[in-house]
């Protein structure tokens, strides 16, 4: 089955508010100005997972909270996760997103800077426009969120020794608040329903922060033309990961020293190849994956507050989708 086909199977409850989603994501990404239009229509054309417009929609059906603002509460949603990955390229140095050039490759960091910027604008102006203020309250916390974990993780770049409490609190910040974000907003926009929120907004954490882990997987061992986006780039780039810190925690001090070089000597190509080599990452690959089914076994443990139905077993797959993509 085709990678897109599995997640179209898997979203089929909300087909048609998701159509709505990408028509209103696709007027977000339209500009005026020419070069910023070019741009733009590139964004729109390389769709990813979509998997948190996905959730707030999800999480809406399942609690019976259904709005006509749903859709476009997605697709703001969505646009600020744009608007990170296209920063997130620039500071990575990334060159291949969705499989083709990033933002930054194909123009250059100073208006991949600006068209990130453009994007955040964009979605908060948007936001502002609704009935209620809970979207944009919640996603300009998030967003604050999501760039003080960016901020942090750059702070604890080469650190082998990292906790991983910290790892995790990163990992949490930078992803899992947007996951959080998306299913508490479906769960309750337009407003109350705290505790249903809460609890989704929960289910939401665990699947982001294992979302993360499995990522930081892909990144030391997955394969870049299924994963289409740029590996290796943690290690090259200084990101000790969960794999790598427990891998480093029980490593002896001569391959402790070999992986220390490999992050650290100057003018190394293909770090992650080399990573491989020094030190058998098998188990802390394992250990990894481990944590991200435990995180995922626990948000599932949340959806037993819902009744029954297609959306409910919808997000169920989408944990279950998180844990074993390849993509
Ligand atoms: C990538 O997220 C960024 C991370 C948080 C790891 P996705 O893998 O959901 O990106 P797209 O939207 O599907 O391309
Ligand atoms: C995700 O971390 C950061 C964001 C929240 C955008 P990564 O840097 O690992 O994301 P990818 O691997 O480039 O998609
Ligand atoms: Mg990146
Ligand atoms: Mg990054
Ligand atoms: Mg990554």
């Amino acid at each position: 089955m085709s990678r897109d086909a599995r997640l179209q199977i898997l979203l089929a409850p909300i087909e048609w508010p998701m159509e709505r989603m990408r028509e209103e994501l696709g007027v977000l990404l339209r500009a005026e100005t020419p070069s910023v239009s070019d741009m733009v229509d590139h964004l729109g054309r390389f769709r990813g997972k979509q998997l948190r417009a996905a959730l707030v929609l999800l999480a809406g059906e399942a609690t019976g909270n259904v709005t006509d603002e749903h859709p476009t509460v997605a697709a703001i949603v969505e646009l600020i996760h744009l608007a990170t990955l296209v920063h997130d390229d620039v500071l990575d140095g990334a060159e291949t997103r969705r499989r083709v050039a990033s933002v930054n490759q194909r123009w250059d960091n100073q208006v991949a800077v600006l068209l990130g910027d453009f994007l955040y604008a964009r979605a908060f102006q948007r936001s502002t426009q609704l009935s209620s203020r809970l979207c944009s309250s919640s996603l300009s916390e998030t967003t604050q969120v999501i760039c003080a974990g960016e901020i942090d993780q750059a702070a604890g770049r080469w650190d082998f020794e990292m906790s991983q409490e910290r790892y995790e609190s990163i990992a949490g910040a930078k992803t899992a608040a947007l996951y959080r974000a998306a299913c508490e907003l479906g769960a309750r926009y337009p407003g109350g329903r705290e505790e249903l929120g809460h609890e989704l907004g929960r289910f939401g954490w665990e699947i982001g922060l294992a979302f993360q882990i499995i990522d930081d997987l892909l990144d030391v061992v997955g394969d870049e033309a299924v994963v289409g986006k740029t590996v290796g780039n943690d290690v090259a780039d200084g990101k000790v990961t969960l794999p790598v810190l427990h891998t480093y925690a029980r490593a002896d001090e001569p391959v402790r020293a070999r992986i220390r070089d490999v992050y650290t000597l100057p003018d190394l190509d293909d770090r992650a190849t080399r990573l491989r080599e020094v030190c058998d990452l098998n188990p802390g690959v394992d250990y990894a994956r481990a944590r991200a089914d435990e995180l995922t076994q626990s948000a599932l443990g949340r959806l037993a507050l819902l009744p029954e139905s297609s959306a409910r077993s919808a997000l169920e797959s989408v944990g279950n989708f998180v844990l074993q993509r390849r993509w």
